[in-house]
């Protein structure tokens, strides 16, 4: 197994969700109506794909397996420790100045391993969420958060292992929760043996919120870094939450949440099925959409930002 990149496909992470959580599944309770232009229902999304759920990559064994090994790498690594090291090191972002379709461009050179059943390249990925979220009629803001929702992965291409940049996010400093994922694997983590963080709350206090917490180490939190001077709030709870599935699907962290954190947590999950689902069977035509996209990155960004 190649320690930085346990999965063949970066993405081999996004479509085990799939078996985990359904389309059609019902989340937790959205304590909010969203001002949305209209209700977002996974079963739309879906059917706008074209494409039948069980094509939907069948998570079958061999790419099971690397997904274990890669949870196995991310239980293990994922420390308080490390993560702060990673914040020191990246925020705030200040590593190189590039604009956001230029962030899109340099993503699309990561390049993988295999991919069994899409050979979508990261700009197609990006353009069908946001094309998702545009046909339901959403507003300007909400399809460019699904456009750049993912360039936080750009920390592959700075030499980081695949553990420290996708994967579902949970707090570190405190208990691992038994709802996260494989959390069998955080037998391994060397924070287990800190009593600090083993209290029930750990360096926390009871109702903090969730802006206190620090998540384990990924796209999410960085993107949200870069962005977050440009961009209306509930896009910012996208970016910094879409991975946080511990947190908005299973509610395993509700304890150091506020109500106005369980209120923003309905933009969260209102965007999950877009970008869980919307991966269709035909290539969008990225030249003819460019323009649109242009113009819509510019009404929210500078030509460039620091990343
Ligand atoms: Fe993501
Ligand atoms: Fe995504």
């Amino acid at each position: 197994m190649n320690e930085n990149r346990p999965l063949a496909h970066i993405d081999d992470w996004e479509q085990s969700l799939h078996a985990r959580y359904p389309s059609g599944q019902k989340t937790a309770p959205t304590t909010v109506s969203l001002p949305l232009a209209a209700p977002i229902d996974s079963a739309t999304v879906l059917e706008a794909s074209h494409r039948p759920r069980e094509e939907f990559r069948n998570y079958a064994a061999p790419a099971r397996e690397t997904v274990r090994d890669f949870y196995r790498l991310n239980h293990h690594h994922q420390t308080l420790d490390f993560v702060l090291q990673k914040k020191q090191q990246y925020l705030p972002p200040r590593r190189l100045e590039m604009g956001i379709w230029e962030a899109m461009e340099f993503l699309n050179t990561l390049v993988d391993d295999s991919d069994p059943d899409a050979d979508f390249s990261q700009i197609e990925h990006l353009v069908q969420t946001a094309e998702a979220i545009r046909r339901d009629g959403h507003p300007r803001w909400c399809i460019l958060t699904g456009l750049i929702h993912d360039l936080g992965k750009i920390l592959c291409l700075f030499g980081e292992p695949q553990w420290a940049v996708v994967g579902d996010t949970f707090p570190v400093g405190c208990p691992f929760s038994d709802k996260i994922v494989f959390s069998e694997f955080f037998s391994d983590n060397p924070d287990l043996s800190d009593p600090r963080l083993q209290t029930p709350h750990g360096i926390y206090s009871p109702g903090c919120g969730l802006d206190r917490l620090h998540l384990s180490w990924g796209h999410d939190e960085y993107l949200y870094q870069v962005v977050k001077a440009f961009l209306p709030e509930p896009a910012l709870w996208m970016i910094r939450y879409h991975s946080f599935y511990p947190g908005h699907r299973e509610q395993a962290y509700d304890r150091f949440m506020t109500d106005r954190d369980q209120e923003m947590f309905g933009w969260v999950r209102a965007f999950n099925p877009y970008d869980l689902y919307s991966k269709g069977a035909e290539r969008p035509n990225v030249e003819t959409l460019k323009p649109f996209y242009l113009d819509l990155i510019s009404e929210f960004f500078p030509k460039k930002l620091w990343w």
